[in-house]
């Protein structure tokens, strides 16, 4: 494994995808924190279906959020098939709304989602990992991890496409958010996968369309699809230790199977 200083070097992955108000996204999220919950959480009963999106200010301004639009997810570390040990720090970039005027809070510098969620310089001083929803007034009654140094540099981006069907938001409104994300990341020239999520629930017609989209000639073949399920625990790991193997060139590849093969091998 890559060492400097004898400390282990950390893949940092930004999991980004569609996020706004029910306006935007529809009734449901599109499973940026469930993908991440998985994937941080080693034990099944600390996986949670129900995460923070809608928030009291007092929230918002807490040590967890800390008046950002982004979570500190924490760090793990994964064996890929090979027996290479990854480092992984993971934050996920989503938009909360406040519970008083179901608009998005205003942060410091406001730029669209899209644009936004491409940075790859990320600083937040003192901000807490974020465990689960209920640690949000009662943090001290969880594990207090910072950010390191009030600071992550973005290595890679994970770009989740749901494939579910979700009331109130269209196939195409969905394509539309995620072309435009992808093409501000594509400007970061760090990897990224495309990331389908809910495939337990997914649609044959929606996993086309992300397919499609990585297969446009814009991004040359660069884009990588992964189909998971994070209830179902299928292909998380691989997504990430697949990103990670581009960001570090010189690793191996990973073998990826399509969902219904993956969900059969579990
Ligand atoms: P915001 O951050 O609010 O934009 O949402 P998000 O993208 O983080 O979505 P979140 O992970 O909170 O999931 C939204 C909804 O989708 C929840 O009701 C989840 O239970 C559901 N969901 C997430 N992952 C899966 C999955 O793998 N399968 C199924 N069937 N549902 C899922
Ligand atoms: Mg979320």
């Amino acid at each position: 494994m890559a060492r400097k200083n004898g400390k282990m070097r950390s893949f940092n992955v930004a999991v980004v995808g569609l996020s706004g108000t029910e306006k935007d996204k529809g009734q449901a999220g599109v499973g940026k924190s469930c993908l991440c919950n998985r994937f941080m959480a080693a034990l099944a009963d600390d996986y949670s279906v129900d995460h923070i999106s809608v928030l009291s200010q007092t929230d918002f301004s807490g040590r967890v959020v800390n008046n950002d639009h982004f979570l500190y997810w924490g760090e793990v570390t994964k064996t890929s098939e090979d027996g290479i040990d990854f480092l992984f720090q993971v934050i996920e970039q989503t938009e909360f709304i406040d519970d008083a005027t179901f608009q998005p809070f205003k942060g410091s510098k406001m730029e669209p989602y899209a644009k936004r969620c491409s940075a790859t310089k990320i600083t937040s001083a003192e901000k807490l990992m974020y465990i689960c929803k209920n640690q949000l007034g009662i943090e001290r009654e969880y594990e207090q991890k910072l950010l390191p140094d009030g600071k992550i540099n973005i290595d890679g981006f994970l770009c989740v496409f749901d494939v579910s069907s979700v009331p109130s938001r269209t196939i195409e409104k969905q394509v539309e958010a995620v072309s435009g994300i992808l093409n501000n990341l594509m400007k970061t020239k760090k990897p990224i996968v495309l990331v389908t999520t809910k495939n337990d629930d997914g649609n044959e017609t929606y996993v086309k369309e992300a397919e499609k989209l990585v297969s446009k000639k814009e991004y040359k073949g660069g884009i990588m699809l992964v189909e998971t399920s994070a209830h179902e625990n299928v292909n998380v790991d691989i997504a990430f230790i697949v990103l990670a193997q581009l960001i570090d060139r010189t690793r191996g590849r990973a073998r990826i199977l399509p969902y219904i093969e993956a969900a059969r091998v579990r």
